[in-house]
């Protein structure tokens, strides 16, 4: 007689195993995703599957309830101690017995697919380079006198057939008490590098460690940075934090900051040490919120500009200031994240810094390719990340170009009078009435609209504050719209315009937007300045976009991805109406939220999309806008409302 056929759901895997076969050592047989951390001894629970009993018609065999062995007393005792979800067995205990289908859930797959929350369908698949080994390492013997890392060395490779590892010194002063509190059975999170395969030991815990492993993906910004605690075995996002970038007071822009360097001696090594600082407190403070022990964040992943990227080094901005924009270097890093000073986390934690593309073009526009992947795209792909300096790629299967346009601050509320943070209390959305010219608006904290019932009453808490970037984006456009503004950018008069809401501003004017400066709150205008501000803010974004399409030799590209901090909350209309990016059919405009931040997340999850995004670097075509004449020829033209570049057919429909 046969052996009994055993198939794997979802994969499809199949094969034949005599009977009494573990699943879990069927599982690894058939290369079967099917994970574990105590290496078979019945106390992780990583193993866990779903047999099937009953008749297959699809896959013609048919299963009898004796297909897997019964209970035996390590999975009885795990059942009675913690107890397993109704069908579920433990890989490594239940036996093929006769034919069966046997699923693995998403929870048990080592490399499972974590949905991520942005609007683009794309998952990512779990692959963290820090994982959790359980391991039984022989005692000490008089007879045979090696050190216990040595024979921690040995129990790994002869239980994971992990051939070497390193440990610290650090690690050495843990190792002993460790090993005897845990009598010899030891959890031991190992980081395995892409760059130069060793297996590095991060922490050692007695006994089967259950708290779980994190990693912090943090997007540095100049204005703000942003961090995201991940579980590193779920791929879930614990929490997400973010702070100003405390480099503002030297500079609010790149350039500025790369001025104080010039002009301070030891100025960059000031605003490495907060930027540093503040990083530190920002784990601190997001390990808190999640209730976790900061020991346990043991990976960070840097995505940040040329300039962030340096000072966040150590390395003075000074060559990324004038051509030909040396960067220190465009590769990635892989370091020890003690040497960013990082105290509040593990102190063997590593940190992996992306590459970066070009003096001006860094591992933020290389997260940002890695996680919308324009070079896979059939379509030509216009992608958009805005901030305070936008990363701009353009690309299908066949090339993707990529450059940095100096946008300023003012898409992140920067600059701008009632400008802020998108923060509760900040006007994020704005509609004008074309007719009456009179505003409706709506705020980060409430759902409602201004003029619906029960507005006051939720945003009563914060207030409302001011106008954050995607706010003054609609207000700008709006205003456009409904003849507030000329194609200039010019504010008309109250009698040009008809409404009163046009206030004189100096010299000139201002649109009221919101005013309870009577009860003591905020008096919210849109300025000239503000106008003027986001005029030279999208004139940058769009010529740079331009410049792009002139080397790829288009005048059209067939959508355009919106991304950045507020990518996901600018209307495509409004800023179409604004003359931010090309004109497209409106629904080839998406929104993919912070794709910086996600390909931050997706390196931190998953070691090839390491190796993934250093080949993609490598091929990308840098366009350096600082010294390309068309540029300023784009910029200039780019200043109207919407602009005189290009036609808008779209836009007329
Ligand atoms: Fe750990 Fe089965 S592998 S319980």
């Amino acid at each position: 007689t046969q052996d009994p056929l055993v198939v794997f759901t979802p994969s499809g895997k199949r094969g034949r195993f005599p009977k009494g076969t573990p699943v879990l050592t069927a599982a690894r047989q058939l290369g079967v995703d099917l994970d574990s951390v105590c290496g078979g001894r019945g106390i992780c629970s990583k193993c866990q599957v779903a047999p099937s009993y009953g008749s297959f018609s699809k896959h013609a065999i048919t299963v009898a309830d004796d297909a897997l062995s019964e209970w035996n007393a390590v999975e009885e005792r795990y059942e009675q101690k913690r107890g397993l979800k109704p069908g579920r067995r433990l890989g490594c205990q239940a036996q093929i017995m006769g034919d069966v289908v046997i699923d693995v859930p998403a929870e048990s797959q080592v490399h499972r697919q974590v949905v991520r929350k942005a609007a683009s369908a794309r998952v990512i698949e779990m692959d963290p380079a820090t994982r959790l080994y359980f391991v039984e390492v022989d005692e000490p013997d008089m007879h045979e006198p090696t050190g216990d890392l040595e024979r921690l060395a040995r129990a790994l490779e002869r239980e994971w057939d992990i051939p070497a590892i390193r440990a610290d010194q650090s690690l050495l002063a843990r190792l002993q008490p460790v090993l005897r509190k845990g009598k010899f059975q030891v959890t031991v999170a190992l980081h395995k590098s892409h760059a130069d395969d060793v297996a590095r030991v991060i922490e050692i815990w007695p006994g089967l460690h259950e708290g779980g492993l994190y990693g912090l993906a943090i997007d540095l910004g100049s204005t703000t940075i942003a961090a995201h605690l991940t579980d590193l075995d779920t791929g879930e996002v614990k929490a997400s934090s973010g702070i100003m970038n405390p480099q503002i007071r030297f500079g609010e822009d790149l350039m500025s900051r790369v001025s104080y360097a010039m002009m301070n001696p030891g100025g960059d090594k000031e605003m490495t040490r907060a930027v540093r600082e503040a990083i530190d407190a920002l784990a601190t403070g997001i390990a808190e919120e999640a209730g976790i022990d900061p020991i346990l964040i043991v990976e960070t992943v840097f995505v940040c500009n040329p300039v962030m990227h340096h000072l966040l080094l150590g390395i003075d901005p000074v060559e990324l200031g004038q051509a030909p924009f040396a960067l220190a270097t465009s590769q990635s890093i892989s370091m020890a994240a003690r040497e960013l000073d990082l105290g509040a986390i593990n102190p063997r934690a590593r940190t992996y810094i992306l590459p970066c593309i070009a003096g001006h073009v860094g591992a933020d526009a290389a997260a940002v390719a890695l996680s919308e992947e324009p070079g896979k795209s059939e379509d030509l792909v216009l992608v958009v990340d805005v901030g305070t300096n936008a990363e701009i790629l353009l690309g299908d299967t066949s090339r993707v170009l990529a450059c940095s346009s100096p946008t300023g601050p003012a898409f992140e509320g920067a600059q701008i009078s009632s400008g802020q943070r998108a923060a509760p209390g900040a006007i994020e959305a704005i509609r004008i009435d074309p007719d009456t010219k009179e505003p409706r608006f709506r705020v980060i904290g409430c759902d409602k609209w201004s003029d619906e019932e029960g507005f006051d009453a939720e945003t009563a808490e914060t207030g409302i504050t001011g106008i954050c970037g995607s706010g003054i984006i609609e207000a700008v456009a709006e205003m456009r719209m409904a003849g507030l503004l000329d194609e200039s950018g010019l504010i008309g008069s109250a009698e040009a315009t008809g409404t009163p809401r046009s206030v004189p501003e100096g010299r000139t004017h201002a649109y009221l937007v919101h005013d309870a400066s009577a009860e003591g709150g905020p008096r919210i205008t849109v300025t000239q300045g503000d106008i003027r501000a986001i005029q030279l803010a999208k004139s940058a974004l769009y010529a740079g976009a331009r410049l792009l399409m002139d080397e790829r030799g288009v005048d059209h590209v067939d959508r355009v991805v919106l991304a950045g901090a507020f990518g996901a909350h600018i209307s495509p209309k409004h800023a179409m109406v604004l003359g931010m990016i090309p004109d497209v059919p409106l629904d080839k405009v998406t929104s993919a939220g912070n794709a910086a931040g996600t390909g931050a997340r997706i390196a931190l999850c998953n070691v090839a999309a390491r190796v993934e995004i250093e080949r993609v670097v490598r091929q990308i075509t840098k366009v350096e806008t600082a010294i390309e004449p068309k540029f300023q020829e784009h910029f200039v033209a780019a200043n109207a409302i919407p602009h005189k570049t290009d036609p808008f057919p779209e836009l007329s429909k």
